[in-house]
């Protein structure tokens, strides 16, 4: 982030202050609680956000060196995203040429090559096929030819796209729309990942989104958890293209405003949670990266998973650096799966027994959280 945003968001923070007010919508916005129970919807979303669009599958340092590897298979399209040796990452469709079988599992690194579990056919980490067993047994079979079905992939930022079914390039200047300039200032290429932890829940996936997108909550639901730390019913908003970038300031900002504007660190003194359409959840915090991958589960609408990723500026080279992400993480956790979710779980069962109202309400001062149910359902159309 540059520093003229710095600035430009502690001064929006401290007007707020002044006046005693947030970023707010011009009305409220009546949302309907079919798109968190409608079947027929919930397919097209998976089909046109989940497997048409670029999806974020990880950040680059979980493929630091040739022939480190990936596997995805939240889209419902089975995924390998290798680093080649040319140091591209590329993504296949996880499956053999010869009968379909699965080249690899879980995460790792390869020589140069994969070799398919089933026959032994192997193909090079830019999916050729390279060796055959008993290849005069395959005559007239175009062996030349034969490579992996590859899949649009786009690097850039420290973060690796792909987009599931299709062949259309990913162009990243027309899905970021202006959030390069944050992006590239946070360097995610010198991060380091430090764990990654899987979460279910009996919710819509876009429920889950809508978690993360209003502070109004902090002071009921986490009144001693995050209300302590933030200021209360206070976020700066601000859209980028179908992306949004949403700001919860610390109670620390005000320190800023005794200090030459040169040095205010607004990341340092407020959580910045993104959202980078369709399903992807980033948070900065002061010291490290969290990312939210969430993604519809079970082929039904009122569940959901997410990976919750943590990244850290500096590899942990102590027990002491250990305890402490192990319970920063623990809290993060504890946080959403004590007092979040099962606020959330509470809400879909209501939604899902069609007896409640037909529409929810979001308020003025929950800007991020209408902005994205709105680009939501206009994907759709
Ligand atoms: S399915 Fe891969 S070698 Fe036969
Ligand atoms: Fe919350």
């Amino acid at each position: 982030m540059r520093q003229q945003t710095h600035t430009a968001l502690s001064k929006r923070v401290f007007a707020h202050i002044r006046n005693k007010t947030t970023d707010r919508r011009p009305q409220v916005t009546h949302h309907a609680v079919s798109h968190y129970t409608c079947p027929q919807r919930f397919q097209q979303e998976r089909r046109k956000l989940f497997r048409e669009l670029p999806i974020l599958i990880t950040l680059s340092c979980q493929l630091p060196s040739p022939g480190s590897f990936i596997t995805d298979d939240n889209t419902g399209v089975p995924l390998l995203i290798v680093r080649g040796d040319d140091g591209k990452a590329r993504a296949f469709i996880n499956a053999c040429q010869h009968r379909g079988a699965r080249l690899a599992d879980g995460q790792g690194r390869v020589k140069r090559r994969f070799t398919c579990p089933y026959h032994a056919w192997s193909f090079t980490t830019d999916g050729q096929l390279a060796q055959l067993p008993h290849s005069a047994d395959f005559t007239g079979f175009d062996q030349q030819n034969c490579r992996l079905q590859e899949r649009p992939v786009a690097e850039a930022y420290g973060m690796i796209w792909v987009r599931p079914e299709g062949d259309a390039a990913i162009h990243m200047a027309d899905m970021l729309c202006g959030l390069e300039d944050d992006l590239a200032h946070f360097n995610f290429t010198d991060y380091h990942h430090y764990e990654t932890r899987r979460i279910d829940v009996a919710m819509n996936w876009k429920l889950v989104i809508d978690t993360f997108l209003e502070p109004y909550h902090f002071a009921t639901l986490h009144r001693t958890t995050v209300a302590p730390i933030f200021l209360p019913n206070m976020c700066l908003f601000d859209a980028f293209g179908r992306n949004l970038r949403e700001a919860f300031p610390r109670r620390t900002i005000t320190e800023l405003m005794d200090k030459p504007e040169a040095e205010w660190d607004f990341v340092y003194h407020s959580a910045l949670v993104y959202v980078l359409y369709p399903n992807t959840v980033f948070v900065m915090q002061a010291d490290h990266a969290e990312v939210w991958r969430i993604f519809p589960s079970k082929d039904a609408v009122d569940q959901a998973h997410m990976y919750l990723e943590f990244y850290i500026p500096e590899p942990v080279q102590s027990d002491k650096a250990k305890a402490h992400w192990d319970a920063n993480m623990d809290l993060v956790c504890r946080t959403v799966l004590d007092e979040d979710f099962p606020v959330g779980e509470g809400a879909q069962k209501g939604f899902m027994s069609g007896t409640g109202r037909s529409h929810i309400v979001f308020g003025q001062n929950e800007p991020a959280l209408a902005f994205f149910e709105e680009t939501m359902a206009q994907a759709l159309g």
